[in-house]
């Protein structure tokens, strides 16, 4: 295996463990499985998470935005396992870069879906138990973690996502941003991302980014997100 793929199998696997949104395919030999992303299913309706996302902005992006990530995923790794049969391995590195565009975006979308729900069900709110405390310790108060996340989106330029991560060495939570559709990865945990691509509020809130900024609060899981916490 190539430098480049050394470094992009690990994240690859763990958006398969994450998202659960890689599925087994064929055995290609008794070592080896080769895997193929796809659109995982929302567990809500388009509309469930209106008026603060509209339908609309759900179904463009879970149909056609994500979608793209998962075809651009798919044929990275088509390509580059062809290169590796070849033992081509400069061509192999050549796609790296999409990989981890593409990689990217399917993985951090696959969290975000479950990162939200509707207002009537899970989403909104505070958190409790376990994650209250942490966020109590490590950033003062949760309205604190609110200001911060939504500073740290604001400042965002271009595209990109933001945030709420556990540290796996110190065990503390924190805030950080990723430009484009760079995923979270090495000693971070993602708990809770929220896209600040412009197609994820455009169509309903224009250029009034801080708007979607405030009201996606409204539909954060934070089950999702402590359960994340827990178990990492
Ligand atoms: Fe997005």
């Amino acid at each position: 295996m190539s430098a480049t793929l050394m470094r992009t199998a690990p994240v690859l696997r763990a958006a398969a463990r994450a998202s659960g949104a890689v599925k087994p395919m064929a055995m290609a030999s008794t070592s080896f499985v080769r895997g193929k992303a796809t659109l995982p299913d929302l567990s809500y309706d388009y509309g469930a998470l209106e008026p603060h996302i509209s339908g609309k902005i759900m179904e463009l992006h879970h149909k056609k935005h994500h979608q793209t990530y998962v075809t651009g995923l798919n044929s990275a790794l088509e390509t580059i396992g062809e290169a590796e049969s070849k033992g081509d391995f400069t061509k192999a590195a050549s796609v790296a870069p999409l990989l981890n565009f593409h990689g990217g975006g399917h993985l951090n979308h696959s969290l975000f879906w479950e990162n939200l729900a509707p207002a009537s069900r899970d989403g909104g709110g505070e958190p409790s138990g376990s994650l209250k405390k942490a966020i109590g310790e490590d950033f003062g108060s949760f309205d604190t973690l609110r200001k911060q996340m939504n500073t740290a989106l604001a400042g965002i330029q271009g595209s990109g996502w933001a945030w709420l991560v556990k540290d796996k060495q110190s065990g503390t939570l924190g805030v950080v941003t990723r430009a484009n559709q760079d995923p979270v990865t090495g000693n971070f945990v993602p708990l809770l991302g929220i896209d600040a691509w412009e197609h994820a509020y455009y169509l309903q809130y224009e250029n009034r980014k801080a708007e979607y900024f405030e009201a996606i609060w409204n539909v954060v899981n934070w089950k999702t997100v402590a359960s994340r916490f827990d178990k990492s």
